[in-house]
């Protein structure tokens, strides 16, 4: 039996494809401090940071363009919902977005400013 696929909008997930296409003409590697500042304005981490979506720092070191985008396309009908509820509209990523994302994501600041406070020094 076919699935329903996710509820993402036809118009985003165009724009998700083409930033995977996109992708091979642009240079590998993001920043990281840019990847920060993206899941801030697009609110990735109003859910990310406290919840109820995972921590960015437990899903970091393996996230690829084509793996972060298979991984909007099946959490997307659970995220939608709560972006609905917190009235948080799907984000629009450029290529280039997607490249800083992943570059945050995968890096150890991810874990947060919050995390240092836990630390326990080198
Ligand atoms: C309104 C809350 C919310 C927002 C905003 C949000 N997410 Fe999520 N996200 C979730 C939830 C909840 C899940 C877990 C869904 C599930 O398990 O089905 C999730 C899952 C994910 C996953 C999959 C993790 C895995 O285990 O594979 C990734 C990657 C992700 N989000 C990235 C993002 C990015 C990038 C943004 C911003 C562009 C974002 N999210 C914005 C709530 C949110």
């Amino acid at each position: 039996m076919i699935q329903h696929p996710a509820q993402i909008p036809p118009e985003e997930m165009r724009q998700l494809l083409g930033s995977v296409w996109a992708r091979q003409f642009l240079k590998p590697g993001g920043d990281a401090a840019k990847g920060r500042k993206v899941a801030e304005t697009k609110k990735c981490i109003t859910c990310h940071d406290h919840g109820p979506g995972p921590s960015f720092a437990s899903l970091k070191g393996s996230f690829t363009v084509l793996n972060l985008t298979s991984a909007l396309w099946s959490h997307g009908p659970n995220m939608l919902a709560q972006m609905q509820q917190k009235k948080i509209s799907w984000p629009r990523l450029s290529a280039v977005d997607v490249d800083n994302l992943l570059a945050y994501i995968n890096s150890p600041a991810a874990a947060g400013p919050s995390a240092k406070a836990g630390s326990t020094g080198d």
